[in-house]
């Protein structure tokens, strides 16, 4: 028979993740550090499944996360994650008010039913209709037009909503209400969106299908490319990461804040998170240097006793006793990085922190025997990063590999012909002073003097994420099919591991030879 099994010849080299990390006990090691043997497979890439649970309630279809920076996640950047099966935390260097709503922004975007679409009044004028859509950034120019009891009264159309037409008043211009296309909302039934493909198919050329109750009062809108959207979603390998109302999931940072005696302020903590549940967070994430502290353990277990039901995560830490620590007080998933990002200087300022292969391995078996997941966050700059990390993890939190997207926050500039964008430590003094002080554990004060744990730097623009989860995913599950795993609990069981030497790492990229053109 074909040696589909591992040779005894291999186990001495190639060794799983308790025998190689005992036997590396006294040196910290990195991604560079090991590589991944191959195993027999009947895996083809393409047919791996990527799907993670995090949390009871937690689950994305991809195990891949946006870190909670202010030059990384905010609700563009959260809804462009979701969509591809992921999730974003949006950060907290920001009011709170902000935060909420940029949370509600990635809960309310793209479903089937518009349950709120912007309206106008009839009296109103074309010139205040452009105003608003200009003030408002709008990407779309049709509104249905209800009087002031919320009845609907017509349609004004985008072709009508032209400077041209400035001076006249939305009743003059708009479709009448005998002509728009509605739906009753009890006619909806189950499957509104099975409701709504079945009419844009019977209807060719209308666009738009209003939801009104029995006195007709405006109740919502269907588009036809947002049913398109969903109906083609329903048939994609990696489907957006949604919850059971059908919403883009969303997470949010919060900090272990404190009040002026220095005590942490639970008042505040709880309204804080209290706002974000009714906007429909999906989990927070308690974001600091030092998970393992007093401040970070009672947050999580504050917000633990208010709401059992919620996904908590919760960090930064590197040792089992800080995921032990974190998983009593009540965190579902712990993260697990200190130092190893990318624009971090942790470990230069403090000398302290751990590098990732040896945390995730030590944080992992601490996990497993509390239930709970870990996050691998920080130091991933190439998909086979992100394979390494998730033989240890349940999901990889990324920085630097987003920041420079379209969907990060913050513009463009061009230096010497080539586009980039900012990226910043949230420990960087410009960070700090913007808020994020408390996630180092300094006073926000920011005349007092603080020493920095992170840079402020550039990525160079990448385009959207779109394409940059393309290359990643399709690096992750080229990395499961090497070692014949269908999914990532198999990959976690899998995985045997050997030390790389320089020259190996020398090996592992294109050289001697002229490159022409990079492998992105
Ligand atoms: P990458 O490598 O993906 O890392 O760019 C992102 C992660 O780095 C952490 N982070 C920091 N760590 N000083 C630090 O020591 C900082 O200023 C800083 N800002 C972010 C954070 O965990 C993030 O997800």
């Amino acid at each position: 028979m074909a040696a589909t099994r591992n040779s005894g010849f291999d186990d001495p080299f190639y060794q799983s993740a308790d025998q190689f990390f005992s036997a590396n006990n006294h040196l910290a090691l990195t991604f560079d550090d090991v590589t991944l043997a191959t195993l027999y497979s009947e895996i083809l890439p393409r047919d791996t499944q990527l799907d993670t649970q995090l949390a009871e309630n937690l689950r994305l279809n991809i195990p891949v996360i946006s870190s909670d920076m202010d030059t990384v996640t905010e609700s563009r950047m959260a809804i462009a994650m979701a969509a591809n099966g992921g999730l974003g935390l949006i950060h907290y260097n920001m009011p709170e008010r902000q935060q909420l709503s940029e949370v509600s922004r990635v809960k309310n975007h793209v479903h089937g039913l518009i349950q709120e679409p912007i309206q106008v009044a009839p009296d109103q004028l074309i010139g205040d209709v452009l105003k608003m859509i200009e003030e408002r950034k709008f990407a779309f120019g049709t509104f249905p037009v209800v009087d002031d009891k919320g009845r609907l009264v017509g349609l004004l159309s985008g072709h009508v909503v032209k400077p041209r037409y400035a001076k006249r008043k939305v009743a003059e211009v708009l479709t009448p209400r005998a002509q728009v296309h509605t739906i009753r909302q009890k006619e909806l039934g189950k499957d509104p969106i099975a409701r709504a493909d079945k009419f844009f198919n019977e209807r060719p050329g209308i666009h738009k299908l209003l939801v009104v109750d029995d006195h007709d009062h405006l109740r919502g809108l269907f588009t036809m490319s947002d049913i398109e959207r969903i109906t083609q979603e329903r048939n994609a390998q990696f489907k957006p990461a949604r919850d059971a109302r059908f919403h883009l999931i969303c997470g949010a940072a919060v900090s272990a804040t404190r009040n002026a005696f220095g005590e942490l302020d639970r008042e505040r903590i709880l309204n804080h998170v209290g706002a974000l549940v009714e906007r429909g967070v999906d989990v927070v994430a308690v974001s600091t240097a030092h998970g393992h502290s007093r401040g970070v353990g009672d947050t999580v277990k504050v917000l633990r006793g208010a709401f059992p039901q919620l996904p908590i995560i919760a960090g930064n830490v590197t040792s089992a006793a800080g995921v032990e620590y974190l998983a009593e007080c009540g965190a579902n998933a712990i993260k697990v990085g200190q130092g190893s990002g990318s624009i971090c200087t942790t470990r230069i300022v403090a000398g302290v922190g751990i590098p990732q292969m040896t945390a995730l391995y030590v944080c992992s078996r601490a996990a497993a025997k509390k239930k709970v997941s870990i996050l691998a966050d920080g130091g991933i700059v190439k998909s086979g990063d992100i394979v390494k990390a998730l033989t240890l993890s349940q999901a990889v939190i990324c920085g630097g590999i987003f920041a420079g997207c379209n969907e990060a926050p913050g513009d463009v500039m061009e230096i010497g012909g080539k586009l980039y964008k900012q990226y910043r430590g949230m420990g960087s003094l410009a960070a700090m002073k913007s808020g994020s002080a408390a996630r180092y554990g300094h006073s926000s004060n920011p005349t007092q003097k603080v020493a920095p744990e992170g840079v402020e730097a550039l990525k160079e623009a990448c385009g959207s994420v779109d394409r940059v989860l393309a290359q990643l995913i399709g690096g992750i599950q080229s990395g499961m099919g090497y070692l014949g795993a269908a999914n990532l609990t198999q990959l976690r069981e899998k995985a045997r591991y050997i030390r790389v030497s320089p020259a190996g790492m020398r090996e592992a990229a294109p050289h001697d030879v002229v490159e022409l053109k990079t492998g992105n």
